[in-house]
């Protein structure tokens, strides 16, 4: 199919305390949007729209000429939003021919394999959309302030990841209504199921964690390092 992938890039990464823009952090010598980049292209996209940090577009301009090479004139920057679901708007409206596929990935997740990219684009139909996930392994409770409530039963549950992939038309759809309702989801499956449709999952994996504090950053520094791919 004809897939573009939306990456987004334009949190702030306040958590990560790094003193710039999540995304443009480094892990080695490579940022994290370039590593994000570099899995991306490596599964062979339509298009790749790239969802900078308002006022660094120049930044994400040059991570993309890095990670595209030849491939250059299949990608684009935008800016985002103050929201994800802003942000992932804009990447929507900057979608151009006709692509059918459209995969929305967190630039967070920057050593997501490029297998999973892959498996989530062949698994997305006219009218399913589809996410990576993996089972939970934490023993879970539920909590009311300090007061454990009860167990949660894991076996009905799922870690999701990304990229998320949905068909086009219906996704914009779904988004559009997101937006006029004023509800701001933060996971697009949630926002695509809001309008009724349905979501199946495929299996995540390990290095498809998404970067958010500065112990999730050493993680893929060490991971670079004994692995580098
Ligand atoms: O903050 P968090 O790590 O959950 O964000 C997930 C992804 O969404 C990140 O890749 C981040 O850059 C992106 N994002 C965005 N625009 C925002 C907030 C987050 O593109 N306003």
């Amino acid at each position: 199919p004809d897939t573009a992938i939306i990456v987004v890039a334009a949190g702030s990464g306040t958590r990560l305390d790094a003193g710039a823009p999540k995304a443009l952090v480094g892990i080695d010598a490579h940022s994290i949007l370039r590593h994000a980049l570099d899995g991306v292209f490596a599964a062979a996209p339509a298009q790749v729209i790239v969802v900078a940090p308002p006022g660094y577009e120049g930044d994400a301009e040059a991570e993309l000429d890095a990670a595209a090479g030849e491939r250059r004139d299949l990608g684009r920057v935008v800016a985002g939003g103050a929201t994800r679901q802003l942000s992932v708007a804009a990447g929507l409206s900057a979608l151009w021919g006709d692509v059918t596929t459209v995969l929305v990935h967190d630039a967070a997740r920057a050593l997501t394999p490029p297998a999973q990219i892959d498996a989530v684009s062949a698994a997305v139909t006219a009218d399913t959309g589809v996410i990576p996930a993996l089972p939970v392994v934490d023993t879970l409770k539920r909590v009311d302030a300090d007061t454990v409530v009860g167990p949660v039963d894991r076996s009905e549950l799922a870690a999701a990841q990304t990229p998320q992939g949905f068909p086009r038309a219906l996704l914009e759809e779904a988004y559009a209504r997101a937006l006029s309702s004023g509800v701001d989801y933060t996971d697009d499956a949630a926002l695509f199921a809001a309008s009724g449709h349905a979501v199946r999952h495929v299996d995540g994996s390990a290095r498809a964690f998404k970067i958010t504090t500065p112990a999730d950053l050493e993680r893929a520094r060490h991971l670079l390092a004994a692995a580098p791919t």
